[in-house]
């Protein structure tokens, strides 16, 4: 083995064609994004069969870009990672066939990657001293996971959603205010115009779940509120709504995640996935954590959203621990976290 393990990594799960170089699991050589966003937006959200059609036209394109600017080639690398799950099962089955069809041809190594792993890694791309032990909240659209991550590839899930994701419900409350789709960007933005005390929204507790979340109540207390203005034929402020709807969001993930952190003792804490990169999230975990002396760790947006640099650390961790994958390797939708 060189000294530099580098790795090839592929991720397909969603919405997102992507591909990278990462060099020993920290150093993004190239991090090639094709995004579907703005065919999805027709539609109001993701169309799962359109997906699978764009990554299969785009896949070979964002690799070849992805090795052009890492000034890489197939045969320099050491080893192909993929995401296997979870995720939509026929947008996982181009990463993954496309992955396989080329660690056969080229000879190489094939390792599987988590997809919320991929989120949590995402951390080390950006803050070389990060190492676990660490707590994570992993805030994306479909999962909301408090996780201690006791190792690499170690993982002891603390306490999850138990009906809506995070940013489902940005994307649902988007479409309900009519701000469309992606929903978390936009209700972001509107929330910057609106007065975020304007509207009590629910702060839901899980009674017998100290660490769970539920998303549900607030969602539709929004829903509640619209229709109840739309009866009285009342205007209501989209603004506020969004500004009051994020705080709201905020004030529970930061109270669930830092009450863990405190009863847990734990010394860094991490937040990560597509709902990481809310501004107004991330200054109230900053806060949080330097209130109670807790290092606060985060990645820039591009590594929050979906992208496939942090299938490549994942990669490299896994690559070095010796997992690899067989050549039978298969797209599991629903993968979770610490499963093979
Ligand atoms: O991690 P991600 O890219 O994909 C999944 O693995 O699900 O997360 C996508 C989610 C979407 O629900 C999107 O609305 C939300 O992340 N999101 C945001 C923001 N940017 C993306 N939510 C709040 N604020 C944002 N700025
Ligand atoms: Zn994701």
């Amino acid at each position: 083995m060189s000294e530099e393990v580098k790795i090839l990594a592929i991720e397909s799960s969603c919405d997102e064609t992507a591909a990278s170089v990462v060099v020993n699991g920290r150093k993004v050589l190239s991090n090639v994004i094709s995004s579907q966003i703005a065919l999805h937006t027709l539609y109001g959200g993701v169309v799962p069969e359109i997906a699978s059609r764009k990554h299969i036209e785009r896949i070979n394109q964002v690799i070849e870009e992805a090795l052009l600017q890492a000034n890489t080639t197939l045969e320099e690398v050491d080893a192909i990672a993929v995401t296997y799950g979870p995720g939509l099962v026929g947008a996982l089955l181009v990463g993954v066939a496309e992955a396989k069809a080329l660690a056969y041809g080229a000879g190489k190594p094939l390792v599987g990657v988590h997809h919320i792993e991929g989120h949590i890694c995402a951390n080390y791309i950006e803050n070389l001293d990060l190492e676990p032990p660490f707590m994570c909240l992993v805030i994306s659209g479909g999962h909301t996971h408090l996780v201690n991550v006791t190792g690499y590839g170690a993982y002891e899930i603390l306490g999850r959603t138990r009906d809506d994701a995070a940013g489902e419900a940005f994307d649902k409350v988007a479409r309900a205010i009519g701000l469309g789709y992606p929903g978390g960007p936009k209700i972001e933005a509107k929330a910057k115009e609106g007065d975020p005390q304007a509207i009590a929204f629910p702060r839901a507790k899980v009674a017998d779940g100290p660490y769970d979340f539920s998303f549900s109540g607030l969602k539709s207390a929004v829903l509640n509120y619209i229709n109840g203005c739309r009866m009285k034929d009342e205007p209501y402020n989209e603004a506020d709504i969004a500004a009051s709807f994020q705080q709201a969001v905020s004030d529970v993930l930061v109270e669930h995640a830092m009450r863990a952190a405190e009863e847990h003792g734990v010394k860094k804490f991490a937040i990560a996935g597509g709902v990481a990169s809310n501004q107004t999230l991330r200054k109230a975990f900053e806060e949080a954590c330097k209130e109670k002396g807790i290092a606060f760790y985060h990645p820039s947006p591009i590594f929050c959203t979906d992208n496939a640099a942090m299938i490549g650390v994942v990669g490299y961790y896994e690559y070095i621990a010796g997992v690899r994958s067989g050549l039978d390797l298969n797209a599991i939708p629903n993968l979770k976290l610490g499963e093979r």
